[in-house]
Order: C-alpha cells, then structure tokens, then sequence
C-alpha cells in the first residue's frame, strides 16, 4: 500500500461497522445541508468517500458533483448513484473540465489531512477557478498540531456509545491498531495545520476565510473554516 488513496479503496476498517458507516456518513450529509445555500445551487463534494447519503444532498441542491480518486470506491458510487440525474460521480482529474465559475459550494471534508501542502494547494486552485464569485469552501475536520490520535479514539468512542456500536468500535479500533492505518499514519503521517496556518493559506489562495464555530462531522477537536471565493 502507497498512499492514503490506495488506503481508502482497500477493506480498511475506519468504519468499525455498518452502523458506524451509516451513521458517519448520515452526519456528513447533515452538516453539508446546511451549507447548501439554496435549491438551485451547484454543490461540489470533493474525495467525498462512499459518501452513503448524497441522495439527501442532491434531493436539496441543484447539481451534486462527486468527486472522489479512489477508483473502487468511484465503482461504487457510480453504481449507487448512477441513476440520480441530480448526481454526477468524477475523478479528481476529470474536474479539470468543469466551468471557471460554475459551482455554489464546494465542501472538502477530512481530506486535507492525507495531501502534501502543494496537493492541497492545487485543490484549493481548483476550487477557486470553478467557485462562482461569492461562492463558498468549506474545509472541515482540519487536524491541529497539537491534537494527538488519542482524541481521535475518543471521539470515535463517544460517537459509538452515542450510537449503540460501542463494543464494535472497541474491536475496530484493535483491528485498524493491527492495521495498514499505523504503518501509513507513521510513514507517510497525517498533514496538521494551526488555525492561523490554514487561513493564511486558504488567503494565498484567493479566498476570504474564517473559522467555524463547530467542526463538520463529530470530532469537535478539530477544525472547519469557511472561505468565500474573493470577486
Ligand atoms: C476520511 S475519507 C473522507 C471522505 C468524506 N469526505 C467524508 O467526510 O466522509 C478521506 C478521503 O480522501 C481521499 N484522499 C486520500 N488521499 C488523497 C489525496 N492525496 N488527494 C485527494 N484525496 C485523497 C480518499 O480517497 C478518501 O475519499
């Protein structure tokens, strides 16, 4: 295994269950709604995973793109979401092709973590040119240096007796412990960014950002900013 995107089309066990996926991905789609800015709005998911409730998504914007370099994982979604008109399933290099200015909201969600610095750079470069002007980024589940994978544990914990698969998530946690996840987490490692970091970053790129009161997703330990593509 190369890399984080190999990581993510392979059986790997960050979804410790069925219910953990169903739950995980229900939460994401929620928090998205909420940034939908309106019925007609073009939203683009970008390395959105298997994203299992897209349909909710789609059913309140527009046009859905999803965007995901994860070729088993795009099967997938292809064959789930293939007969929604509203949703539309690309590789991360097919995005070359949509329109400068084309897209309402685009949302990144626990992605930045895995790209080298130029990766994200270029994402986010992408996402300037199709953002129409007054279009909106948002960037959740940003690690912060300080925050360890001891965190992580716990809110994955707190999410499953929440959820009832508290005793799953025990043994997923044991299995990922076994895992490739270690060896890629100590070889590779996950990119962490201060909040300051990552503002001024997200200016470089031509965007007005600020952080959000609450994080994306259920991690409050790490970081979620919107950033308004500058006119
Ligand atoms: C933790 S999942 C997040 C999926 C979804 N956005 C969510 O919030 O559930 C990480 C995603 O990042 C993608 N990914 C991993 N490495 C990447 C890279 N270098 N560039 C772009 N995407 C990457 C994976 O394919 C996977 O879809």
């Amino acid at each position: 295994m190369d890399d984080w995107i190999d990581y993510y089309d392979s059986t790997h066990t960050i979804y410790v269950s069925k219910l953990h996926r169903d739950v995980h991905f229900r939460v994401i789609a929620n928090d998205i709604l909420a940034y939908v800015p309106s019925p007609d709005a073009v939203v683009l998911d970008y390395s959105c995973g298997e994203a299992l409730f897209a349909a909710q998504v789609a059913a309140a914007c527009q046009k859905l793109i999803l965007a995901e370099p994860a070729p088993g994982v795009r099967g997938r979604l292809n064959a789930r979401f293939g007969p929604n008109p509203k949703i539309a399933v690309r590789s991360l290099d097919e995005l070359q092709q949509l329109p400068d200015r084309s897209v309402d909201l685009a949302v990144m969600i626990s992605v930045a973590q895995y790209m080298t610095p130029a990766e994200l750079d270029a994402a986010f470069a992408l996402m300037r040119r199709v953002l129409k002007p007054g279009g909106r980024l948002v960037l959740g589940d940003i690690l912060r240096p300080e925050v360890g994978a001891a965190t992580d544990v716990m809110a994955l914990l707190r999410l499953a007796a929440k959820n009832g698969f508290l005793t799953d998530a025990l043994w997923g946690l044991a299995r990922t412990a076994l895992s490739d996840y270690w060896q890629l987490r100590k070889n590779i490692g996950l990119q962490r960014y201060a909040e300051a970091d990552m503002l001024a970053k997200l200016k470089a790129a031509g965007f007005e950002a600020s952080r959000a009161k609450t994080n994306i997703g259920y991690n409050p330990a790490r970081m979620t900013f919107v950033a308004t593509a500058r006119a």
